[in-house]
């Protein structure tokens, strides 16, 4: 049976109304309609000192005919009551209806914690010129409250910088009414996440003191699982879902939000992306946050250089203010020298690791793919060296045995799509459809393709410079990437199905953008260059001569 607590919490979430009018209620509309004060409310949704009678919650929920004909509102009644008697008998009984663990694993200690103590740590400070994330702040709140009686689980993954720490501290502080207890724990490493998981426990009195985190935090898991209703647990920066699923709770009724660049989730709960600003709230971010109203044309100029990034927009607001220079000031450097202002730390903002620059912030996560997979830092340097826009992975999956060895491992297909793979799974490449402007592809089939934000191709150049992983000229490797690429598809093995040759159209589909991106195609060596054209102008030479 549920208890009191949870019946008055569904039809709060339900909006149960005797007209069948079914619209959420806010805790303090309920206890208004119920003519006591929030407090109380909040109290007997926690199950804390449950009201004597139960007659004027039930005439405001279910209206004051308990013959009507409606036999849901019949059942519910009677829930109600019963639940309510329970609750009641229980508080006879010596309050066992606030047991608690006291992390041992027994039961009903006697010295209970206080249900009703109500705290938060978020994990960040909601911005003062926080914007948009409408959208995501809805989204969040649909999936966690309308998981009813079990544990709620939302995860918002995306690259670094764009805003998801930050979204789920305004979602837990425009909430704030929904929880007792917000607890923000550092998701990267278990002991971070064991030593946070205990001071909660601690915070809640139980008696965890000299156990060692890793087993207190497991307590604490135990004690969620019972009590977790009216708590959120937000997990941030968690590397994956494997890293985290041990220190999730196993049940019960608690909410958790997910913080992470890896996008593979499904296991765990419901994944939303979090993706950088459009160019019209970029530049309205940078008009609000510097105060320039004059300059809305200079910032859509600079978020688009920005590409979006919040992060990257704060540090420019930041710059610009303390510097007291202008948008257009700002933008003229960063296009001049955009490593130098992205390495800039000390305007980036305390909330974001102490105040990281974009680069550090980017060098860490190749730095990270590294370690998955040897070649994920080459690959980056090289691929960023590409135009913008989306990259098929067939160049490295069939083109990269071109670099040779690396570290010792050699650039095997099965090993690129593992580092591929690492590289989505650091939010450094995204998937990308490469379907638009395609002149030679079969529409029948999307090439796996993609792309990379544009500060992180930045980034990433600079970093395969000074890591030495680049030659005099990436261009022409790029082009003889392509070529081996190629040498391992076959025009004529023409199935229109068919992986090979859908990416030998793919390969020249690529390369025929390659050569009409004035950037790129200027820093060719002749060769590559003739290469380039000659390629096309024989296939297109070939598909007049064989149709397909
Ligand atoms: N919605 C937003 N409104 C205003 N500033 C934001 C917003 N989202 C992010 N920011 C800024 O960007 C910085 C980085 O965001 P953060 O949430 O820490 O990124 P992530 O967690 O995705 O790495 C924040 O410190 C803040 O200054
Ligand atoms: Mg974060």
């Amino acid at each position: 049976m549920k208890d009191f607590g949870s019946v008055l919490r569904y039809h709060r979430v339900k909006g149960t109304r005797p007209q069948g009018v079914m619209r959420r209620w806010g805790v303090q509309e309920l206890a208004g309609a119920c003519g006591v004060a929030e407090s109380t409310m909040r109290n007997w949704i926690n199950n804390v000192n449950p009201p004597t009678e139960i007659a004027v919650i039930e005439n405001v929920l279910f209206g004051d005919d308990p013959a009507g004909d409606d036999p849901t509102y019949a059942a519910w009644r009677r829930e109600l009551q019963a639940a309510h008697a329970e609750a009641r008998k229980a508080r006879k009984a010596g309050g066992s209806d606030e047991r608690l663990s006291d992390g041992s694993g027994n039961r009903a200690t006697g010295k209970a914690p206080p249900v009703e103590a109500r705290f938060s740590r978020l994990p960040a400070r909601v911005p003062t010129h926080f914007i948009g994330r409408e959208r995501e702040l809805a989204q969040i709140a649909t999936h966690l409250l309308s998981a009813g009686d079990r544990v709620a689980t939302v995860i918002l993954f995306g690259m670094r910088g764009v805003g998801k720490t930050t979204l789920v501290a305004a979602y837990a502080d425009a909430h704030r009414a929904d929880y007792r207890v917000v607890w923000s724990i550092r998701g990267e490493a278990a002991l971070g996440t064991c030593e946070d998981l205990k001071e909660l426990g601690l915070r809640l009195g139980l008696h965890l003191g000299s156990q060692d985190p890793s087993v207190a935090s497991q307590a604490m898991l135990d004690y969620l699982a019972q009590e977790g209703r009216g708590v959120l647990l937000i997990f941030d920066n968690a590397l994956n879902s494997k890293s985290v699923a041990t220190f999730l709770p196993r049940g019960g009724e608690c909410h958790v939000v997910i913080t992470s660049n890896s996008h593979a989730w499904r296991n765990i709960g419901t994944p939303i992306k979090i993706e950088a600003w459009s160019t019209e709230l970029g530049a309205r971010f940078l008009v609000e946050r510097t105060g320039e109203h004059s300059a809305s044309s200079a910032a859509e100029r600079l978020s688009i250089a920005l590409d979006g990034l919040p992060l990257a927009h704060e540090i420019a607001a930041a710059y610009c203010e303390h510097k007291d220079v202008s948008i257009g000031d700002y933008l003229e450097n960063f296009s001049a020298n955009p490593v130098r202002l992205l390495s800039d730390h000390r305007h980036s903002p305390v909330e974001y690791y102490g105040g990281i620059a974009v680069t550090r912030a980017f060098e860490m996560a190749i730095e990270a793919a590294n370690q998955v997979h040897p070649a994920c830092g080459l690959l980056m340097s090289y691929a960023s060296h590409l135009p913008d826009g989306p990259i098929p992975h067939c160049l490295f999956t069939l083109g990269s045995s071109y670099l040779g060895d690396f570290n010792g491992a050699p650039f095997t297909d099965d090993g690129i799509v593992e580092a591929l793979g690492a590289l989505k799974s650091f939010a450094l490449i995204n998937d990308s459809g490469l379907t638009s402007g395609s002149i030679v592809n079969d529409d029948r089939r999307v090439p796996q393709a993609m792309q990379i934000h544009r500060l992180i191709r930045i980034v990433s150049i600079n970093y395969g410079i000074k890591s030495h992983y680049i030659t005099e000229s990436p261009e022409d490797t790029l082009i003889d990437v392509i070529k081996t690429a190629l040498g391992k598809c076959d025009f004529f093995d023409n199935e229109p199905m068919d992986g090979r040759t859908g990416n030998y159209n793919t390969l020249i589909d690529y390369l025929h953008r390659l050569d009409h991106s004035a950037d790129f195609a200027k820093k060719l060596s002749p060769e590559s260059k003739k290469y380039l054209t000659q390629k096309y102008e024989e296939h297109v030479r070939n598909c007049q001569a064989w149709p397909h």
